[in-house]
């Protein structure tokens, strides 16, 4: 379980805080959902959540336990928007084991195969890629490390259609296992597979109901 108490963040180059008293609570295996439109805070708040930087204020929880930055970068994997911009391996394997020098083989094929790339070869370059692919590499990127906590920033953002939903499929997949928290401006195909929604409005997060937003109940399986 993730908590957040009375998260400020106010540099002080800034007249006005960028996150006003953010309290947020997200249980494991759940996906978190927090909508806000261009410059709200959603990025800066994934920066503190991943370590990046310090709250000015406030406290930051995993369980039972409070949690310094240097502790979140542990616990936390971001994804960043347009993550394949950022690849620098050469091939996948490179890729996946950068800083990583000692993760073996075995860890590296588990990471793809969680995100559904286990049918290309360690040698293909990063670039040759689909969006989607590229995508689900960048995931991997952060899983292989496996942190409890998965961070993304606009996911699907310039994909098109289908792989827009493939990747949705796969965060719903994804779920399962780790606990999950997305930031976008717009929430249209990610409302169905959300647990938990907030929206974020100048630094200020508030919750809301999925289904109050218009997200459909996801289908039941035929009994
Ligand atoms: N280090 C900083 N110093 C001063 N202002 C900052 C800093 N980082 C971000 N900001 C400001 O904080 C606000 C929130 O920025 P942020 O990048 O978190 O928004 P966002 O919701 O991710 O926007 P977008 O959807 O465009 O990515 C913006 O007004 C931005 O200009
Ligand atoms: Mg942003």
């Amino acid at each position: 379980m993730l908590y957040l108490r009375n998260l400020i963040y106010h540099p002080t180059a800034c007249p006005t805080a960028i996150l006003k008293s953010i309290n947020l609570e997200l249980a494991s295996q759940q996906l978190g959902l927090i909508i806000g439109p261009s410059g709200s805070g959603k990025s800066t708040l994934l920066e503190i959540l991943s370590g990046l930087a310090e709250p000015t204020s406030g406290s930051l929880f995993w369980r039972e336990q409070e949690l310094n930055a240097e502790e979140m970068q542990q616990l936390a994997g971001l994804v960043f928007q347009f993550p394949e911009r950022h690849f620098c391996g050469g091939t996948l394997l490179e890729e996946l084991r950068l800083g990583h020098p000692e993760l073996g083989k075995e860890r590296v094929t588990q990471a793809l195969a969680e995100v559904g790339l286990e049918h290309l070869s360690l040698s293909t370059s990063p670039h040759a890629l689909s969006g989607g692919q590229q995508r689900r590499l960048a995931l991997a990127v952060q899983l292989i490390r496996q942190p409890h906590l998965l961070l993304l920033d606009e996911p699907t953002a310039g994909l098109d259609w289908s792989m827009r939903r493939q990747l949705v499929n796969l965060l719903a997949k994804l779920k399962k296992n780790w606990t999950l928290l997305v930031v976008t401006h717009d929430a249209g195909d990610l409302l169905p597979i959300a647990d938990r929604c907030w929206t974020l409005n100048h630094g200020e997060l508030k919750s809301v109901d999925p289904l109050a937003l218009g997200a459909q109940k996801e289908p039941q399986p035929a009994v």
